[in-house]
């Protein structure tokens, strides 16, 4: 029944491996299964059934809603991937057995827009089937519908959401506060992410989301590695100190867990932006963190070939050359795999070890700018003292 129940009910979309089809009761399982996953419980709103009659009337809601084909029904789908063929048949002769792997769905607002919703159970994560089906579920919209721009919302810090509506296209989220209902015991409105994909709008993505790479020493006792958001990395930015603090450029989080939690998330976003990258310089034998360097002002380098970097130290980073050498890994890296020519960097006049540091590493002093700077403590001026690194010393 399954199959004939599935297509008269409504659409059915295939790609390779992979269909979406109008779920009806041989699909309760699935559901479910999926109610009983805090993951989906809590990220997604596609499937909130807790029981098998719960599922039923999800299903009967879904299929009344293709029968009636209202301009706002929610259109609703079962996303199936094929199991290999039966045990003996001839591999890609014998028809594919379908096993139920999510949901996908969008709702319209009668008025050209629609909100997507999708989630995937455990078992299949990781495989590309959200995005996969999602896609399928848009090209419906699009083609078949009357949508003209569908909506995507998730809790800040969604990453694996937010990694299917990039490869989609969708736009840059704008982070909404409360934008979400509370979790669980929690009443109050959580924050997110809000974005949109126009009919007309390529399918690709909008933004670079850059990694940021692991970047060793040869033989060293340092390794570059992105920031986390664990409690040794936690505690680590808790120990930042007044003197890093005085450092110029990207600075570093403010006293307290949620300034530092917030920091850390915010690395991430300019990095998934492509605006810049951050490293911890960390100790390459224990991992532990020993300080900071950023590569930014990076939009566009390979039109303008230009960045700046900057650095600061925790206390348990200091004394051992460690921006120096950190300086060489960034650079180096920043010339070889971004293309960019020259790298700018600023200090305090007065900072001596962070002169040091840069000449030892191969940039210039350029300039110092007198009273740039004024002491938020005292209100004294400071000069800035700006440094550069070409490429090409020849070329000046
Ligand atoms: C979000 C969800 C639907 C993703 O399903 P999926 O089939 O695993 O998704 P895909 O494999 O198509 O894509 C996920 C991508 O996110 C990446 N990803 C996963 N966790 C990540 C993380 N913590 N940080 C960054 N990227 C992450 C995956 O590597 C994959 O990237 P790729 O396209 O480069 O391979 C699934 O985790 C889920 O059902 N969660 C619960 C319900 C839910 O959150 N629904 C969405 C509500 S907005």
């Amino acid at each position: 029944m399954a199959e004939d129940a599935a297509s008269s009910a409504g659409p059915v979309r295939q790609r390779e491996g992979l269909r979406i089809v109008p779920p009806h009761d041989g699909h309760t399982g699935l559901l479910v299964g999926l109610g009983a996953d805090e993951q989906a419980r809590r990220w997604g709103d596609a499937v909130p059934v807790r029981d098998a009659t719960a599922a039923r009337a999800w299903v009967g809601v879904a299929r009344e809603a293709w029968a009636g084909r209202q301009r706002w029904a929610p259109r609703r789908w079962v996303v199936e991937v094929a199991q290999e063929a039966a045990q003996g048949a001839t591999p890609g002769t014998a028809a594919p057995a379908w096993r139920p792997a999510g949901t996908v769905e969008y709702r319209p607002d009668g008025h050209g827009g629609a909100e997507v919703g999708y989630a995937v159970h455990p078992d299949h994560r990781g495989r590309g089937v959200a995005t996969q089906a999602l896609g399928l579920a848009l090209d419906h919209a699009f083609a078949e519908d009357e949508v003209v721009l569908a909506r995507w919302r998730a809790e800040v810090g969604h990453w694996a959401s937010r990694r299917v509506a990039w490869r989609l296209g969708f736009s840059v989220p704008a982070q909404v506060r409360g934008l979400l209902p509370g979790w669980g015991q929690d009443r109050a409105p959580r924050d997110g992410w809000w974005a949109t994909l126009h009919r007309d709008d390529p399918r690709e993505p909008a933004y670079p989301w850059r990694q940021v790479p692991v970047l060793a020493e040869q033989g060293g006792d340092l390794r570059l590695r992105p920031w986390r958001a664990d409690a040794d990395d936690t505690a680590a930015l808790m120990s930042v100190d007044d003197v890093a603090r005085q450092c110029v450029g990207p600075l570093p989080p403010g006293p307290g867990e949620e300034a530092v939690q917030a920091w850390t998330r915010g690395r991430l976003e300019s990095a998934v932006l492509g605006h810049s990258l951050t490293w911890c310089i960390a100790d390459a034998r224990s991992d532990a963190a020993l300080g900071s360097i950023c590569l930014f002002d990076l939009v566009d380098p390979c039109a303008h070939g230009c960045a700046e970097v900057g650095s600061w130290l925790l206390p348990a980073g200091r004394g051992r050359g460690a921006v120096t050498r950190a300086l060489g890994l960034v650079t180096r890296y920043a010339v070889a795999e971004l293309g960019v020519h020259r790298i700018a960097a600023r200090t305090d006049e007065r900072d001596a070890a962070s002169h040091r540091a840069l000449l030892r590493a191969g940039f210039r002093w350029t300039v110092t700018e007198p009273q740039s700077r004024v002491d938020e403590r005292g209100g004294e001026r400071h000069g800035t003292a700006r440094f550069a690194l070409l490429t090409e010393p020849s070329a000046g």
